[in-house]
């Protein structure tokens, strides 16, 4: 055994890393956004069952996976399912650099608004554009594609990475004492944005709205394809990131109360910004495209603006908000991907996290080219952003849900499930049961399965997207965006998983 493995301080330090990989973007705006066009309370419903017959019991099995094998993904893949097994560990971590390349890049944007939110550009009438078929766009559009089609955006998400650097580089050490400020002040935030929500008139219908099932809704294909997808992407599982953190606990813990405590934690999190997010739009009767970029940019601060003299605090704190929430799950991959490098090289810390971080700041500046593409602004406006939609599409729509049936079938048929359940189960106060295996076994993989096909038979009948993108000229992104995830994730796979790592004494 190797014995400067890095370990948390407390089990609180755990719990506080875990749900704030969790807690992210997608809880305060992917949720909202999925939820409004799913009609709202016809949403929730799919959603809490994805997450019990999905998420939960993938996050024990992560959770599981780092505990017994105290190695980072590929290795404890590997450790199971052997070459193959490391790489479709590889492969989970490339996909999950690219959702952070991306990820980080709309955290600078993030930023940006922030900046225009405190010094009030945000809330003037109008912005003048360069470059756009429009000479000027009402506010917050008109400051949003003045963001993105200006290098200042660059200089922002550089920021953002730098910031990211400062929270991993002392693994768990400087993370743990990050979430313990970021977290506390992330509820605190999201809280008061409730009550404000709340205490606008009529916003209480935005809470009927949510909270209304709509069974109707329910015979559609399209509503449990989001449920499915929302809920890997909101647990930040199949990122390899949850048994990262968990190699980073004593064997001897208690995951399925971990397990439990974080997964818990972030769908009340979720609830709770659907309330804030809710009640805005009803109190100012907002009508949202349902994009998640078009809920955090434009809509949320639509209803900002009109609160009035709170418009600076409140733009101030809901950016904050998002960034704090977003840099403590971009922290998680990082390290993720550090921490198996670690594992399997055995180079020095900061060597790593420096070589991880240039490969993602490169990334990330792709997805923030401000070069305009679509000057009428039929859809995204620049390149960066074009980018950004298509790399988020084959990353979470395919790659996540791919990774989750890769590795419900290692572990419930190599390892077999049952091990990893007794393992988890001997140290726990709650007993998983030996429907554990069988949902390991069959039904996860088969019900992964079924959004991944609906949206590869999208796109074999209207395009790689699923529909026609107006591109103007640029037809080739879609095919240029595919290739790049394709040949990074499996050529990197490929080449990482060849390459020997540092010989270690075993113990
Ligand atoms: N769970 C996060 C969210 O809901 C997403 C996320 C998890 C993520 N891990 C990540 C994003 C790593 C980027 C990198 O927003």
């Amino acid at each position: 055994m190797d014995h400067q493995r890095q370990q948390w301080r407390s089990k609180m330090g755990f719990l506080l890393a875990a749900s704030g990989s969790a807690i992210g973007l997608g809880n305060i705006v992917v949720f909202s956004a999925n939820a409004y066009k799913f009609g709202a309370g016809a949403f929730y419903l799919p959603y809490l069952l994805a997450l019990i017959v999905v998420g939960l019991p993938v996050m024990w099995l992560e959770f599981g996976l780092g505990q017994t094998q105290q190695r980072a993904f590929p290795q404890a893949l590997k450790n199971i399912g052997g070459k193959w097994g490391e790489i479709a560990g590889w492969w989970a971590l490339l996909n999950a650099l690219i959702i952070t390349m991306f990820y980080v890049a709309i955290l600078g944007w993030v930023l940006g608004m922030w900046w225009k939110a405190l010094v009030g550009s945000l809330w003037t009438a109008s912005v003048p554009l360069k470059g756009f078929a429009m000479t000027s766009l009402p506010n917050p559009v008109g400051s949003f594609f003045s963001l993105i089609s200006s290098w200042n955006n660059i200089l922002f998400v550089g920021i953002v990475w730098a910031l990211n650097l400062i929270l991993v580089f002392k693994g768990a050490r400087s993370i743990e004492k990050g979430v313990k400020l970021m977290m506390p002040l992330m509820w605190i935030f999201m809280l008061i944005l409730v009550l404000i929500g709340i205490s606008q008139p009529n916003g209480i219908h935005g809470i009927y709205l949510l909270f209304t099932p709509n069974f109707a809704a329910l015979g559609s294909a399209d509503v449990w394809n989001g449920a499915f997808s929302q809920i890997f992407f909101t647990l930040s599982l199949g990122f390899g990131v949850m048994t990262a953190y968990a190699s980073y606990l004593p064997k001897e813990s208690d995951h399925n109360t971990n397990a439990l405590i974080v997964s818990t934690m972030n769908c009340s999190f979720e609830m709770i910004s659907g309330l804030a997010i809710f009640t805005l739009l009803f109190a100012f009767a907002l009508t949202p495209k349902a994009s998640t970029l078009s809920m955090m940019f434009f809509v949320v601060p639509k209803g900002i603006a009109k609160l009035s003299g709170m418009q600076q605090t409140m733009g101030v704190m809901f950016f904050t908000l998002l960034l704090v929430a977003g840099l403590s799950s971009s922290i998680s991959l990082i390290e993720a991907f550090a921490a198996a490098i670690i594992d399997k090289f055995q180079w020095s810390r900061s060597k790593v996290i420096l070589g991880v971080a240039l490969i993602g700041i490169l990334g990330s500046f792709a997805c923030a080219l401000p070069v305009i593409v679509d000057k009428k602004l039929a859809t995204t406006g620049t390149m960066g952003l074009t980018f950004v939609d298509f790399l988020d599409h084959y990353a979470s729509k395919y790659g996540l849900l791919l990774v989750g049936i890769v590795e419900c079938l290692i572990i419930g048929w190599v390892m077999p499930a049952h091990k990893l359940r007794e393992a988890l189960n001997e140290n726990s106060r709650i007993k998983i049961g030996a429907w554990f295996d069988v949902l390991i076994r069959y039904i996860i993989p088969i019900i992964l399965l079924i959004p991944v096909c609906l949206t590869l038979w999208g796109a074999i009948q209207g395009g790689l997207y699923g529909s026609k993108y107006p591109l103007g000229s640029f037809r080739w992104m879609p095919w240029f965006s595919a290739a790049l995830w394709a040949g990074v994730t499996f050529g990197g796979a490929f080449i990482l998983t060849s390459i020997s790592g540092a010989s270690r004494e075993e113990a």
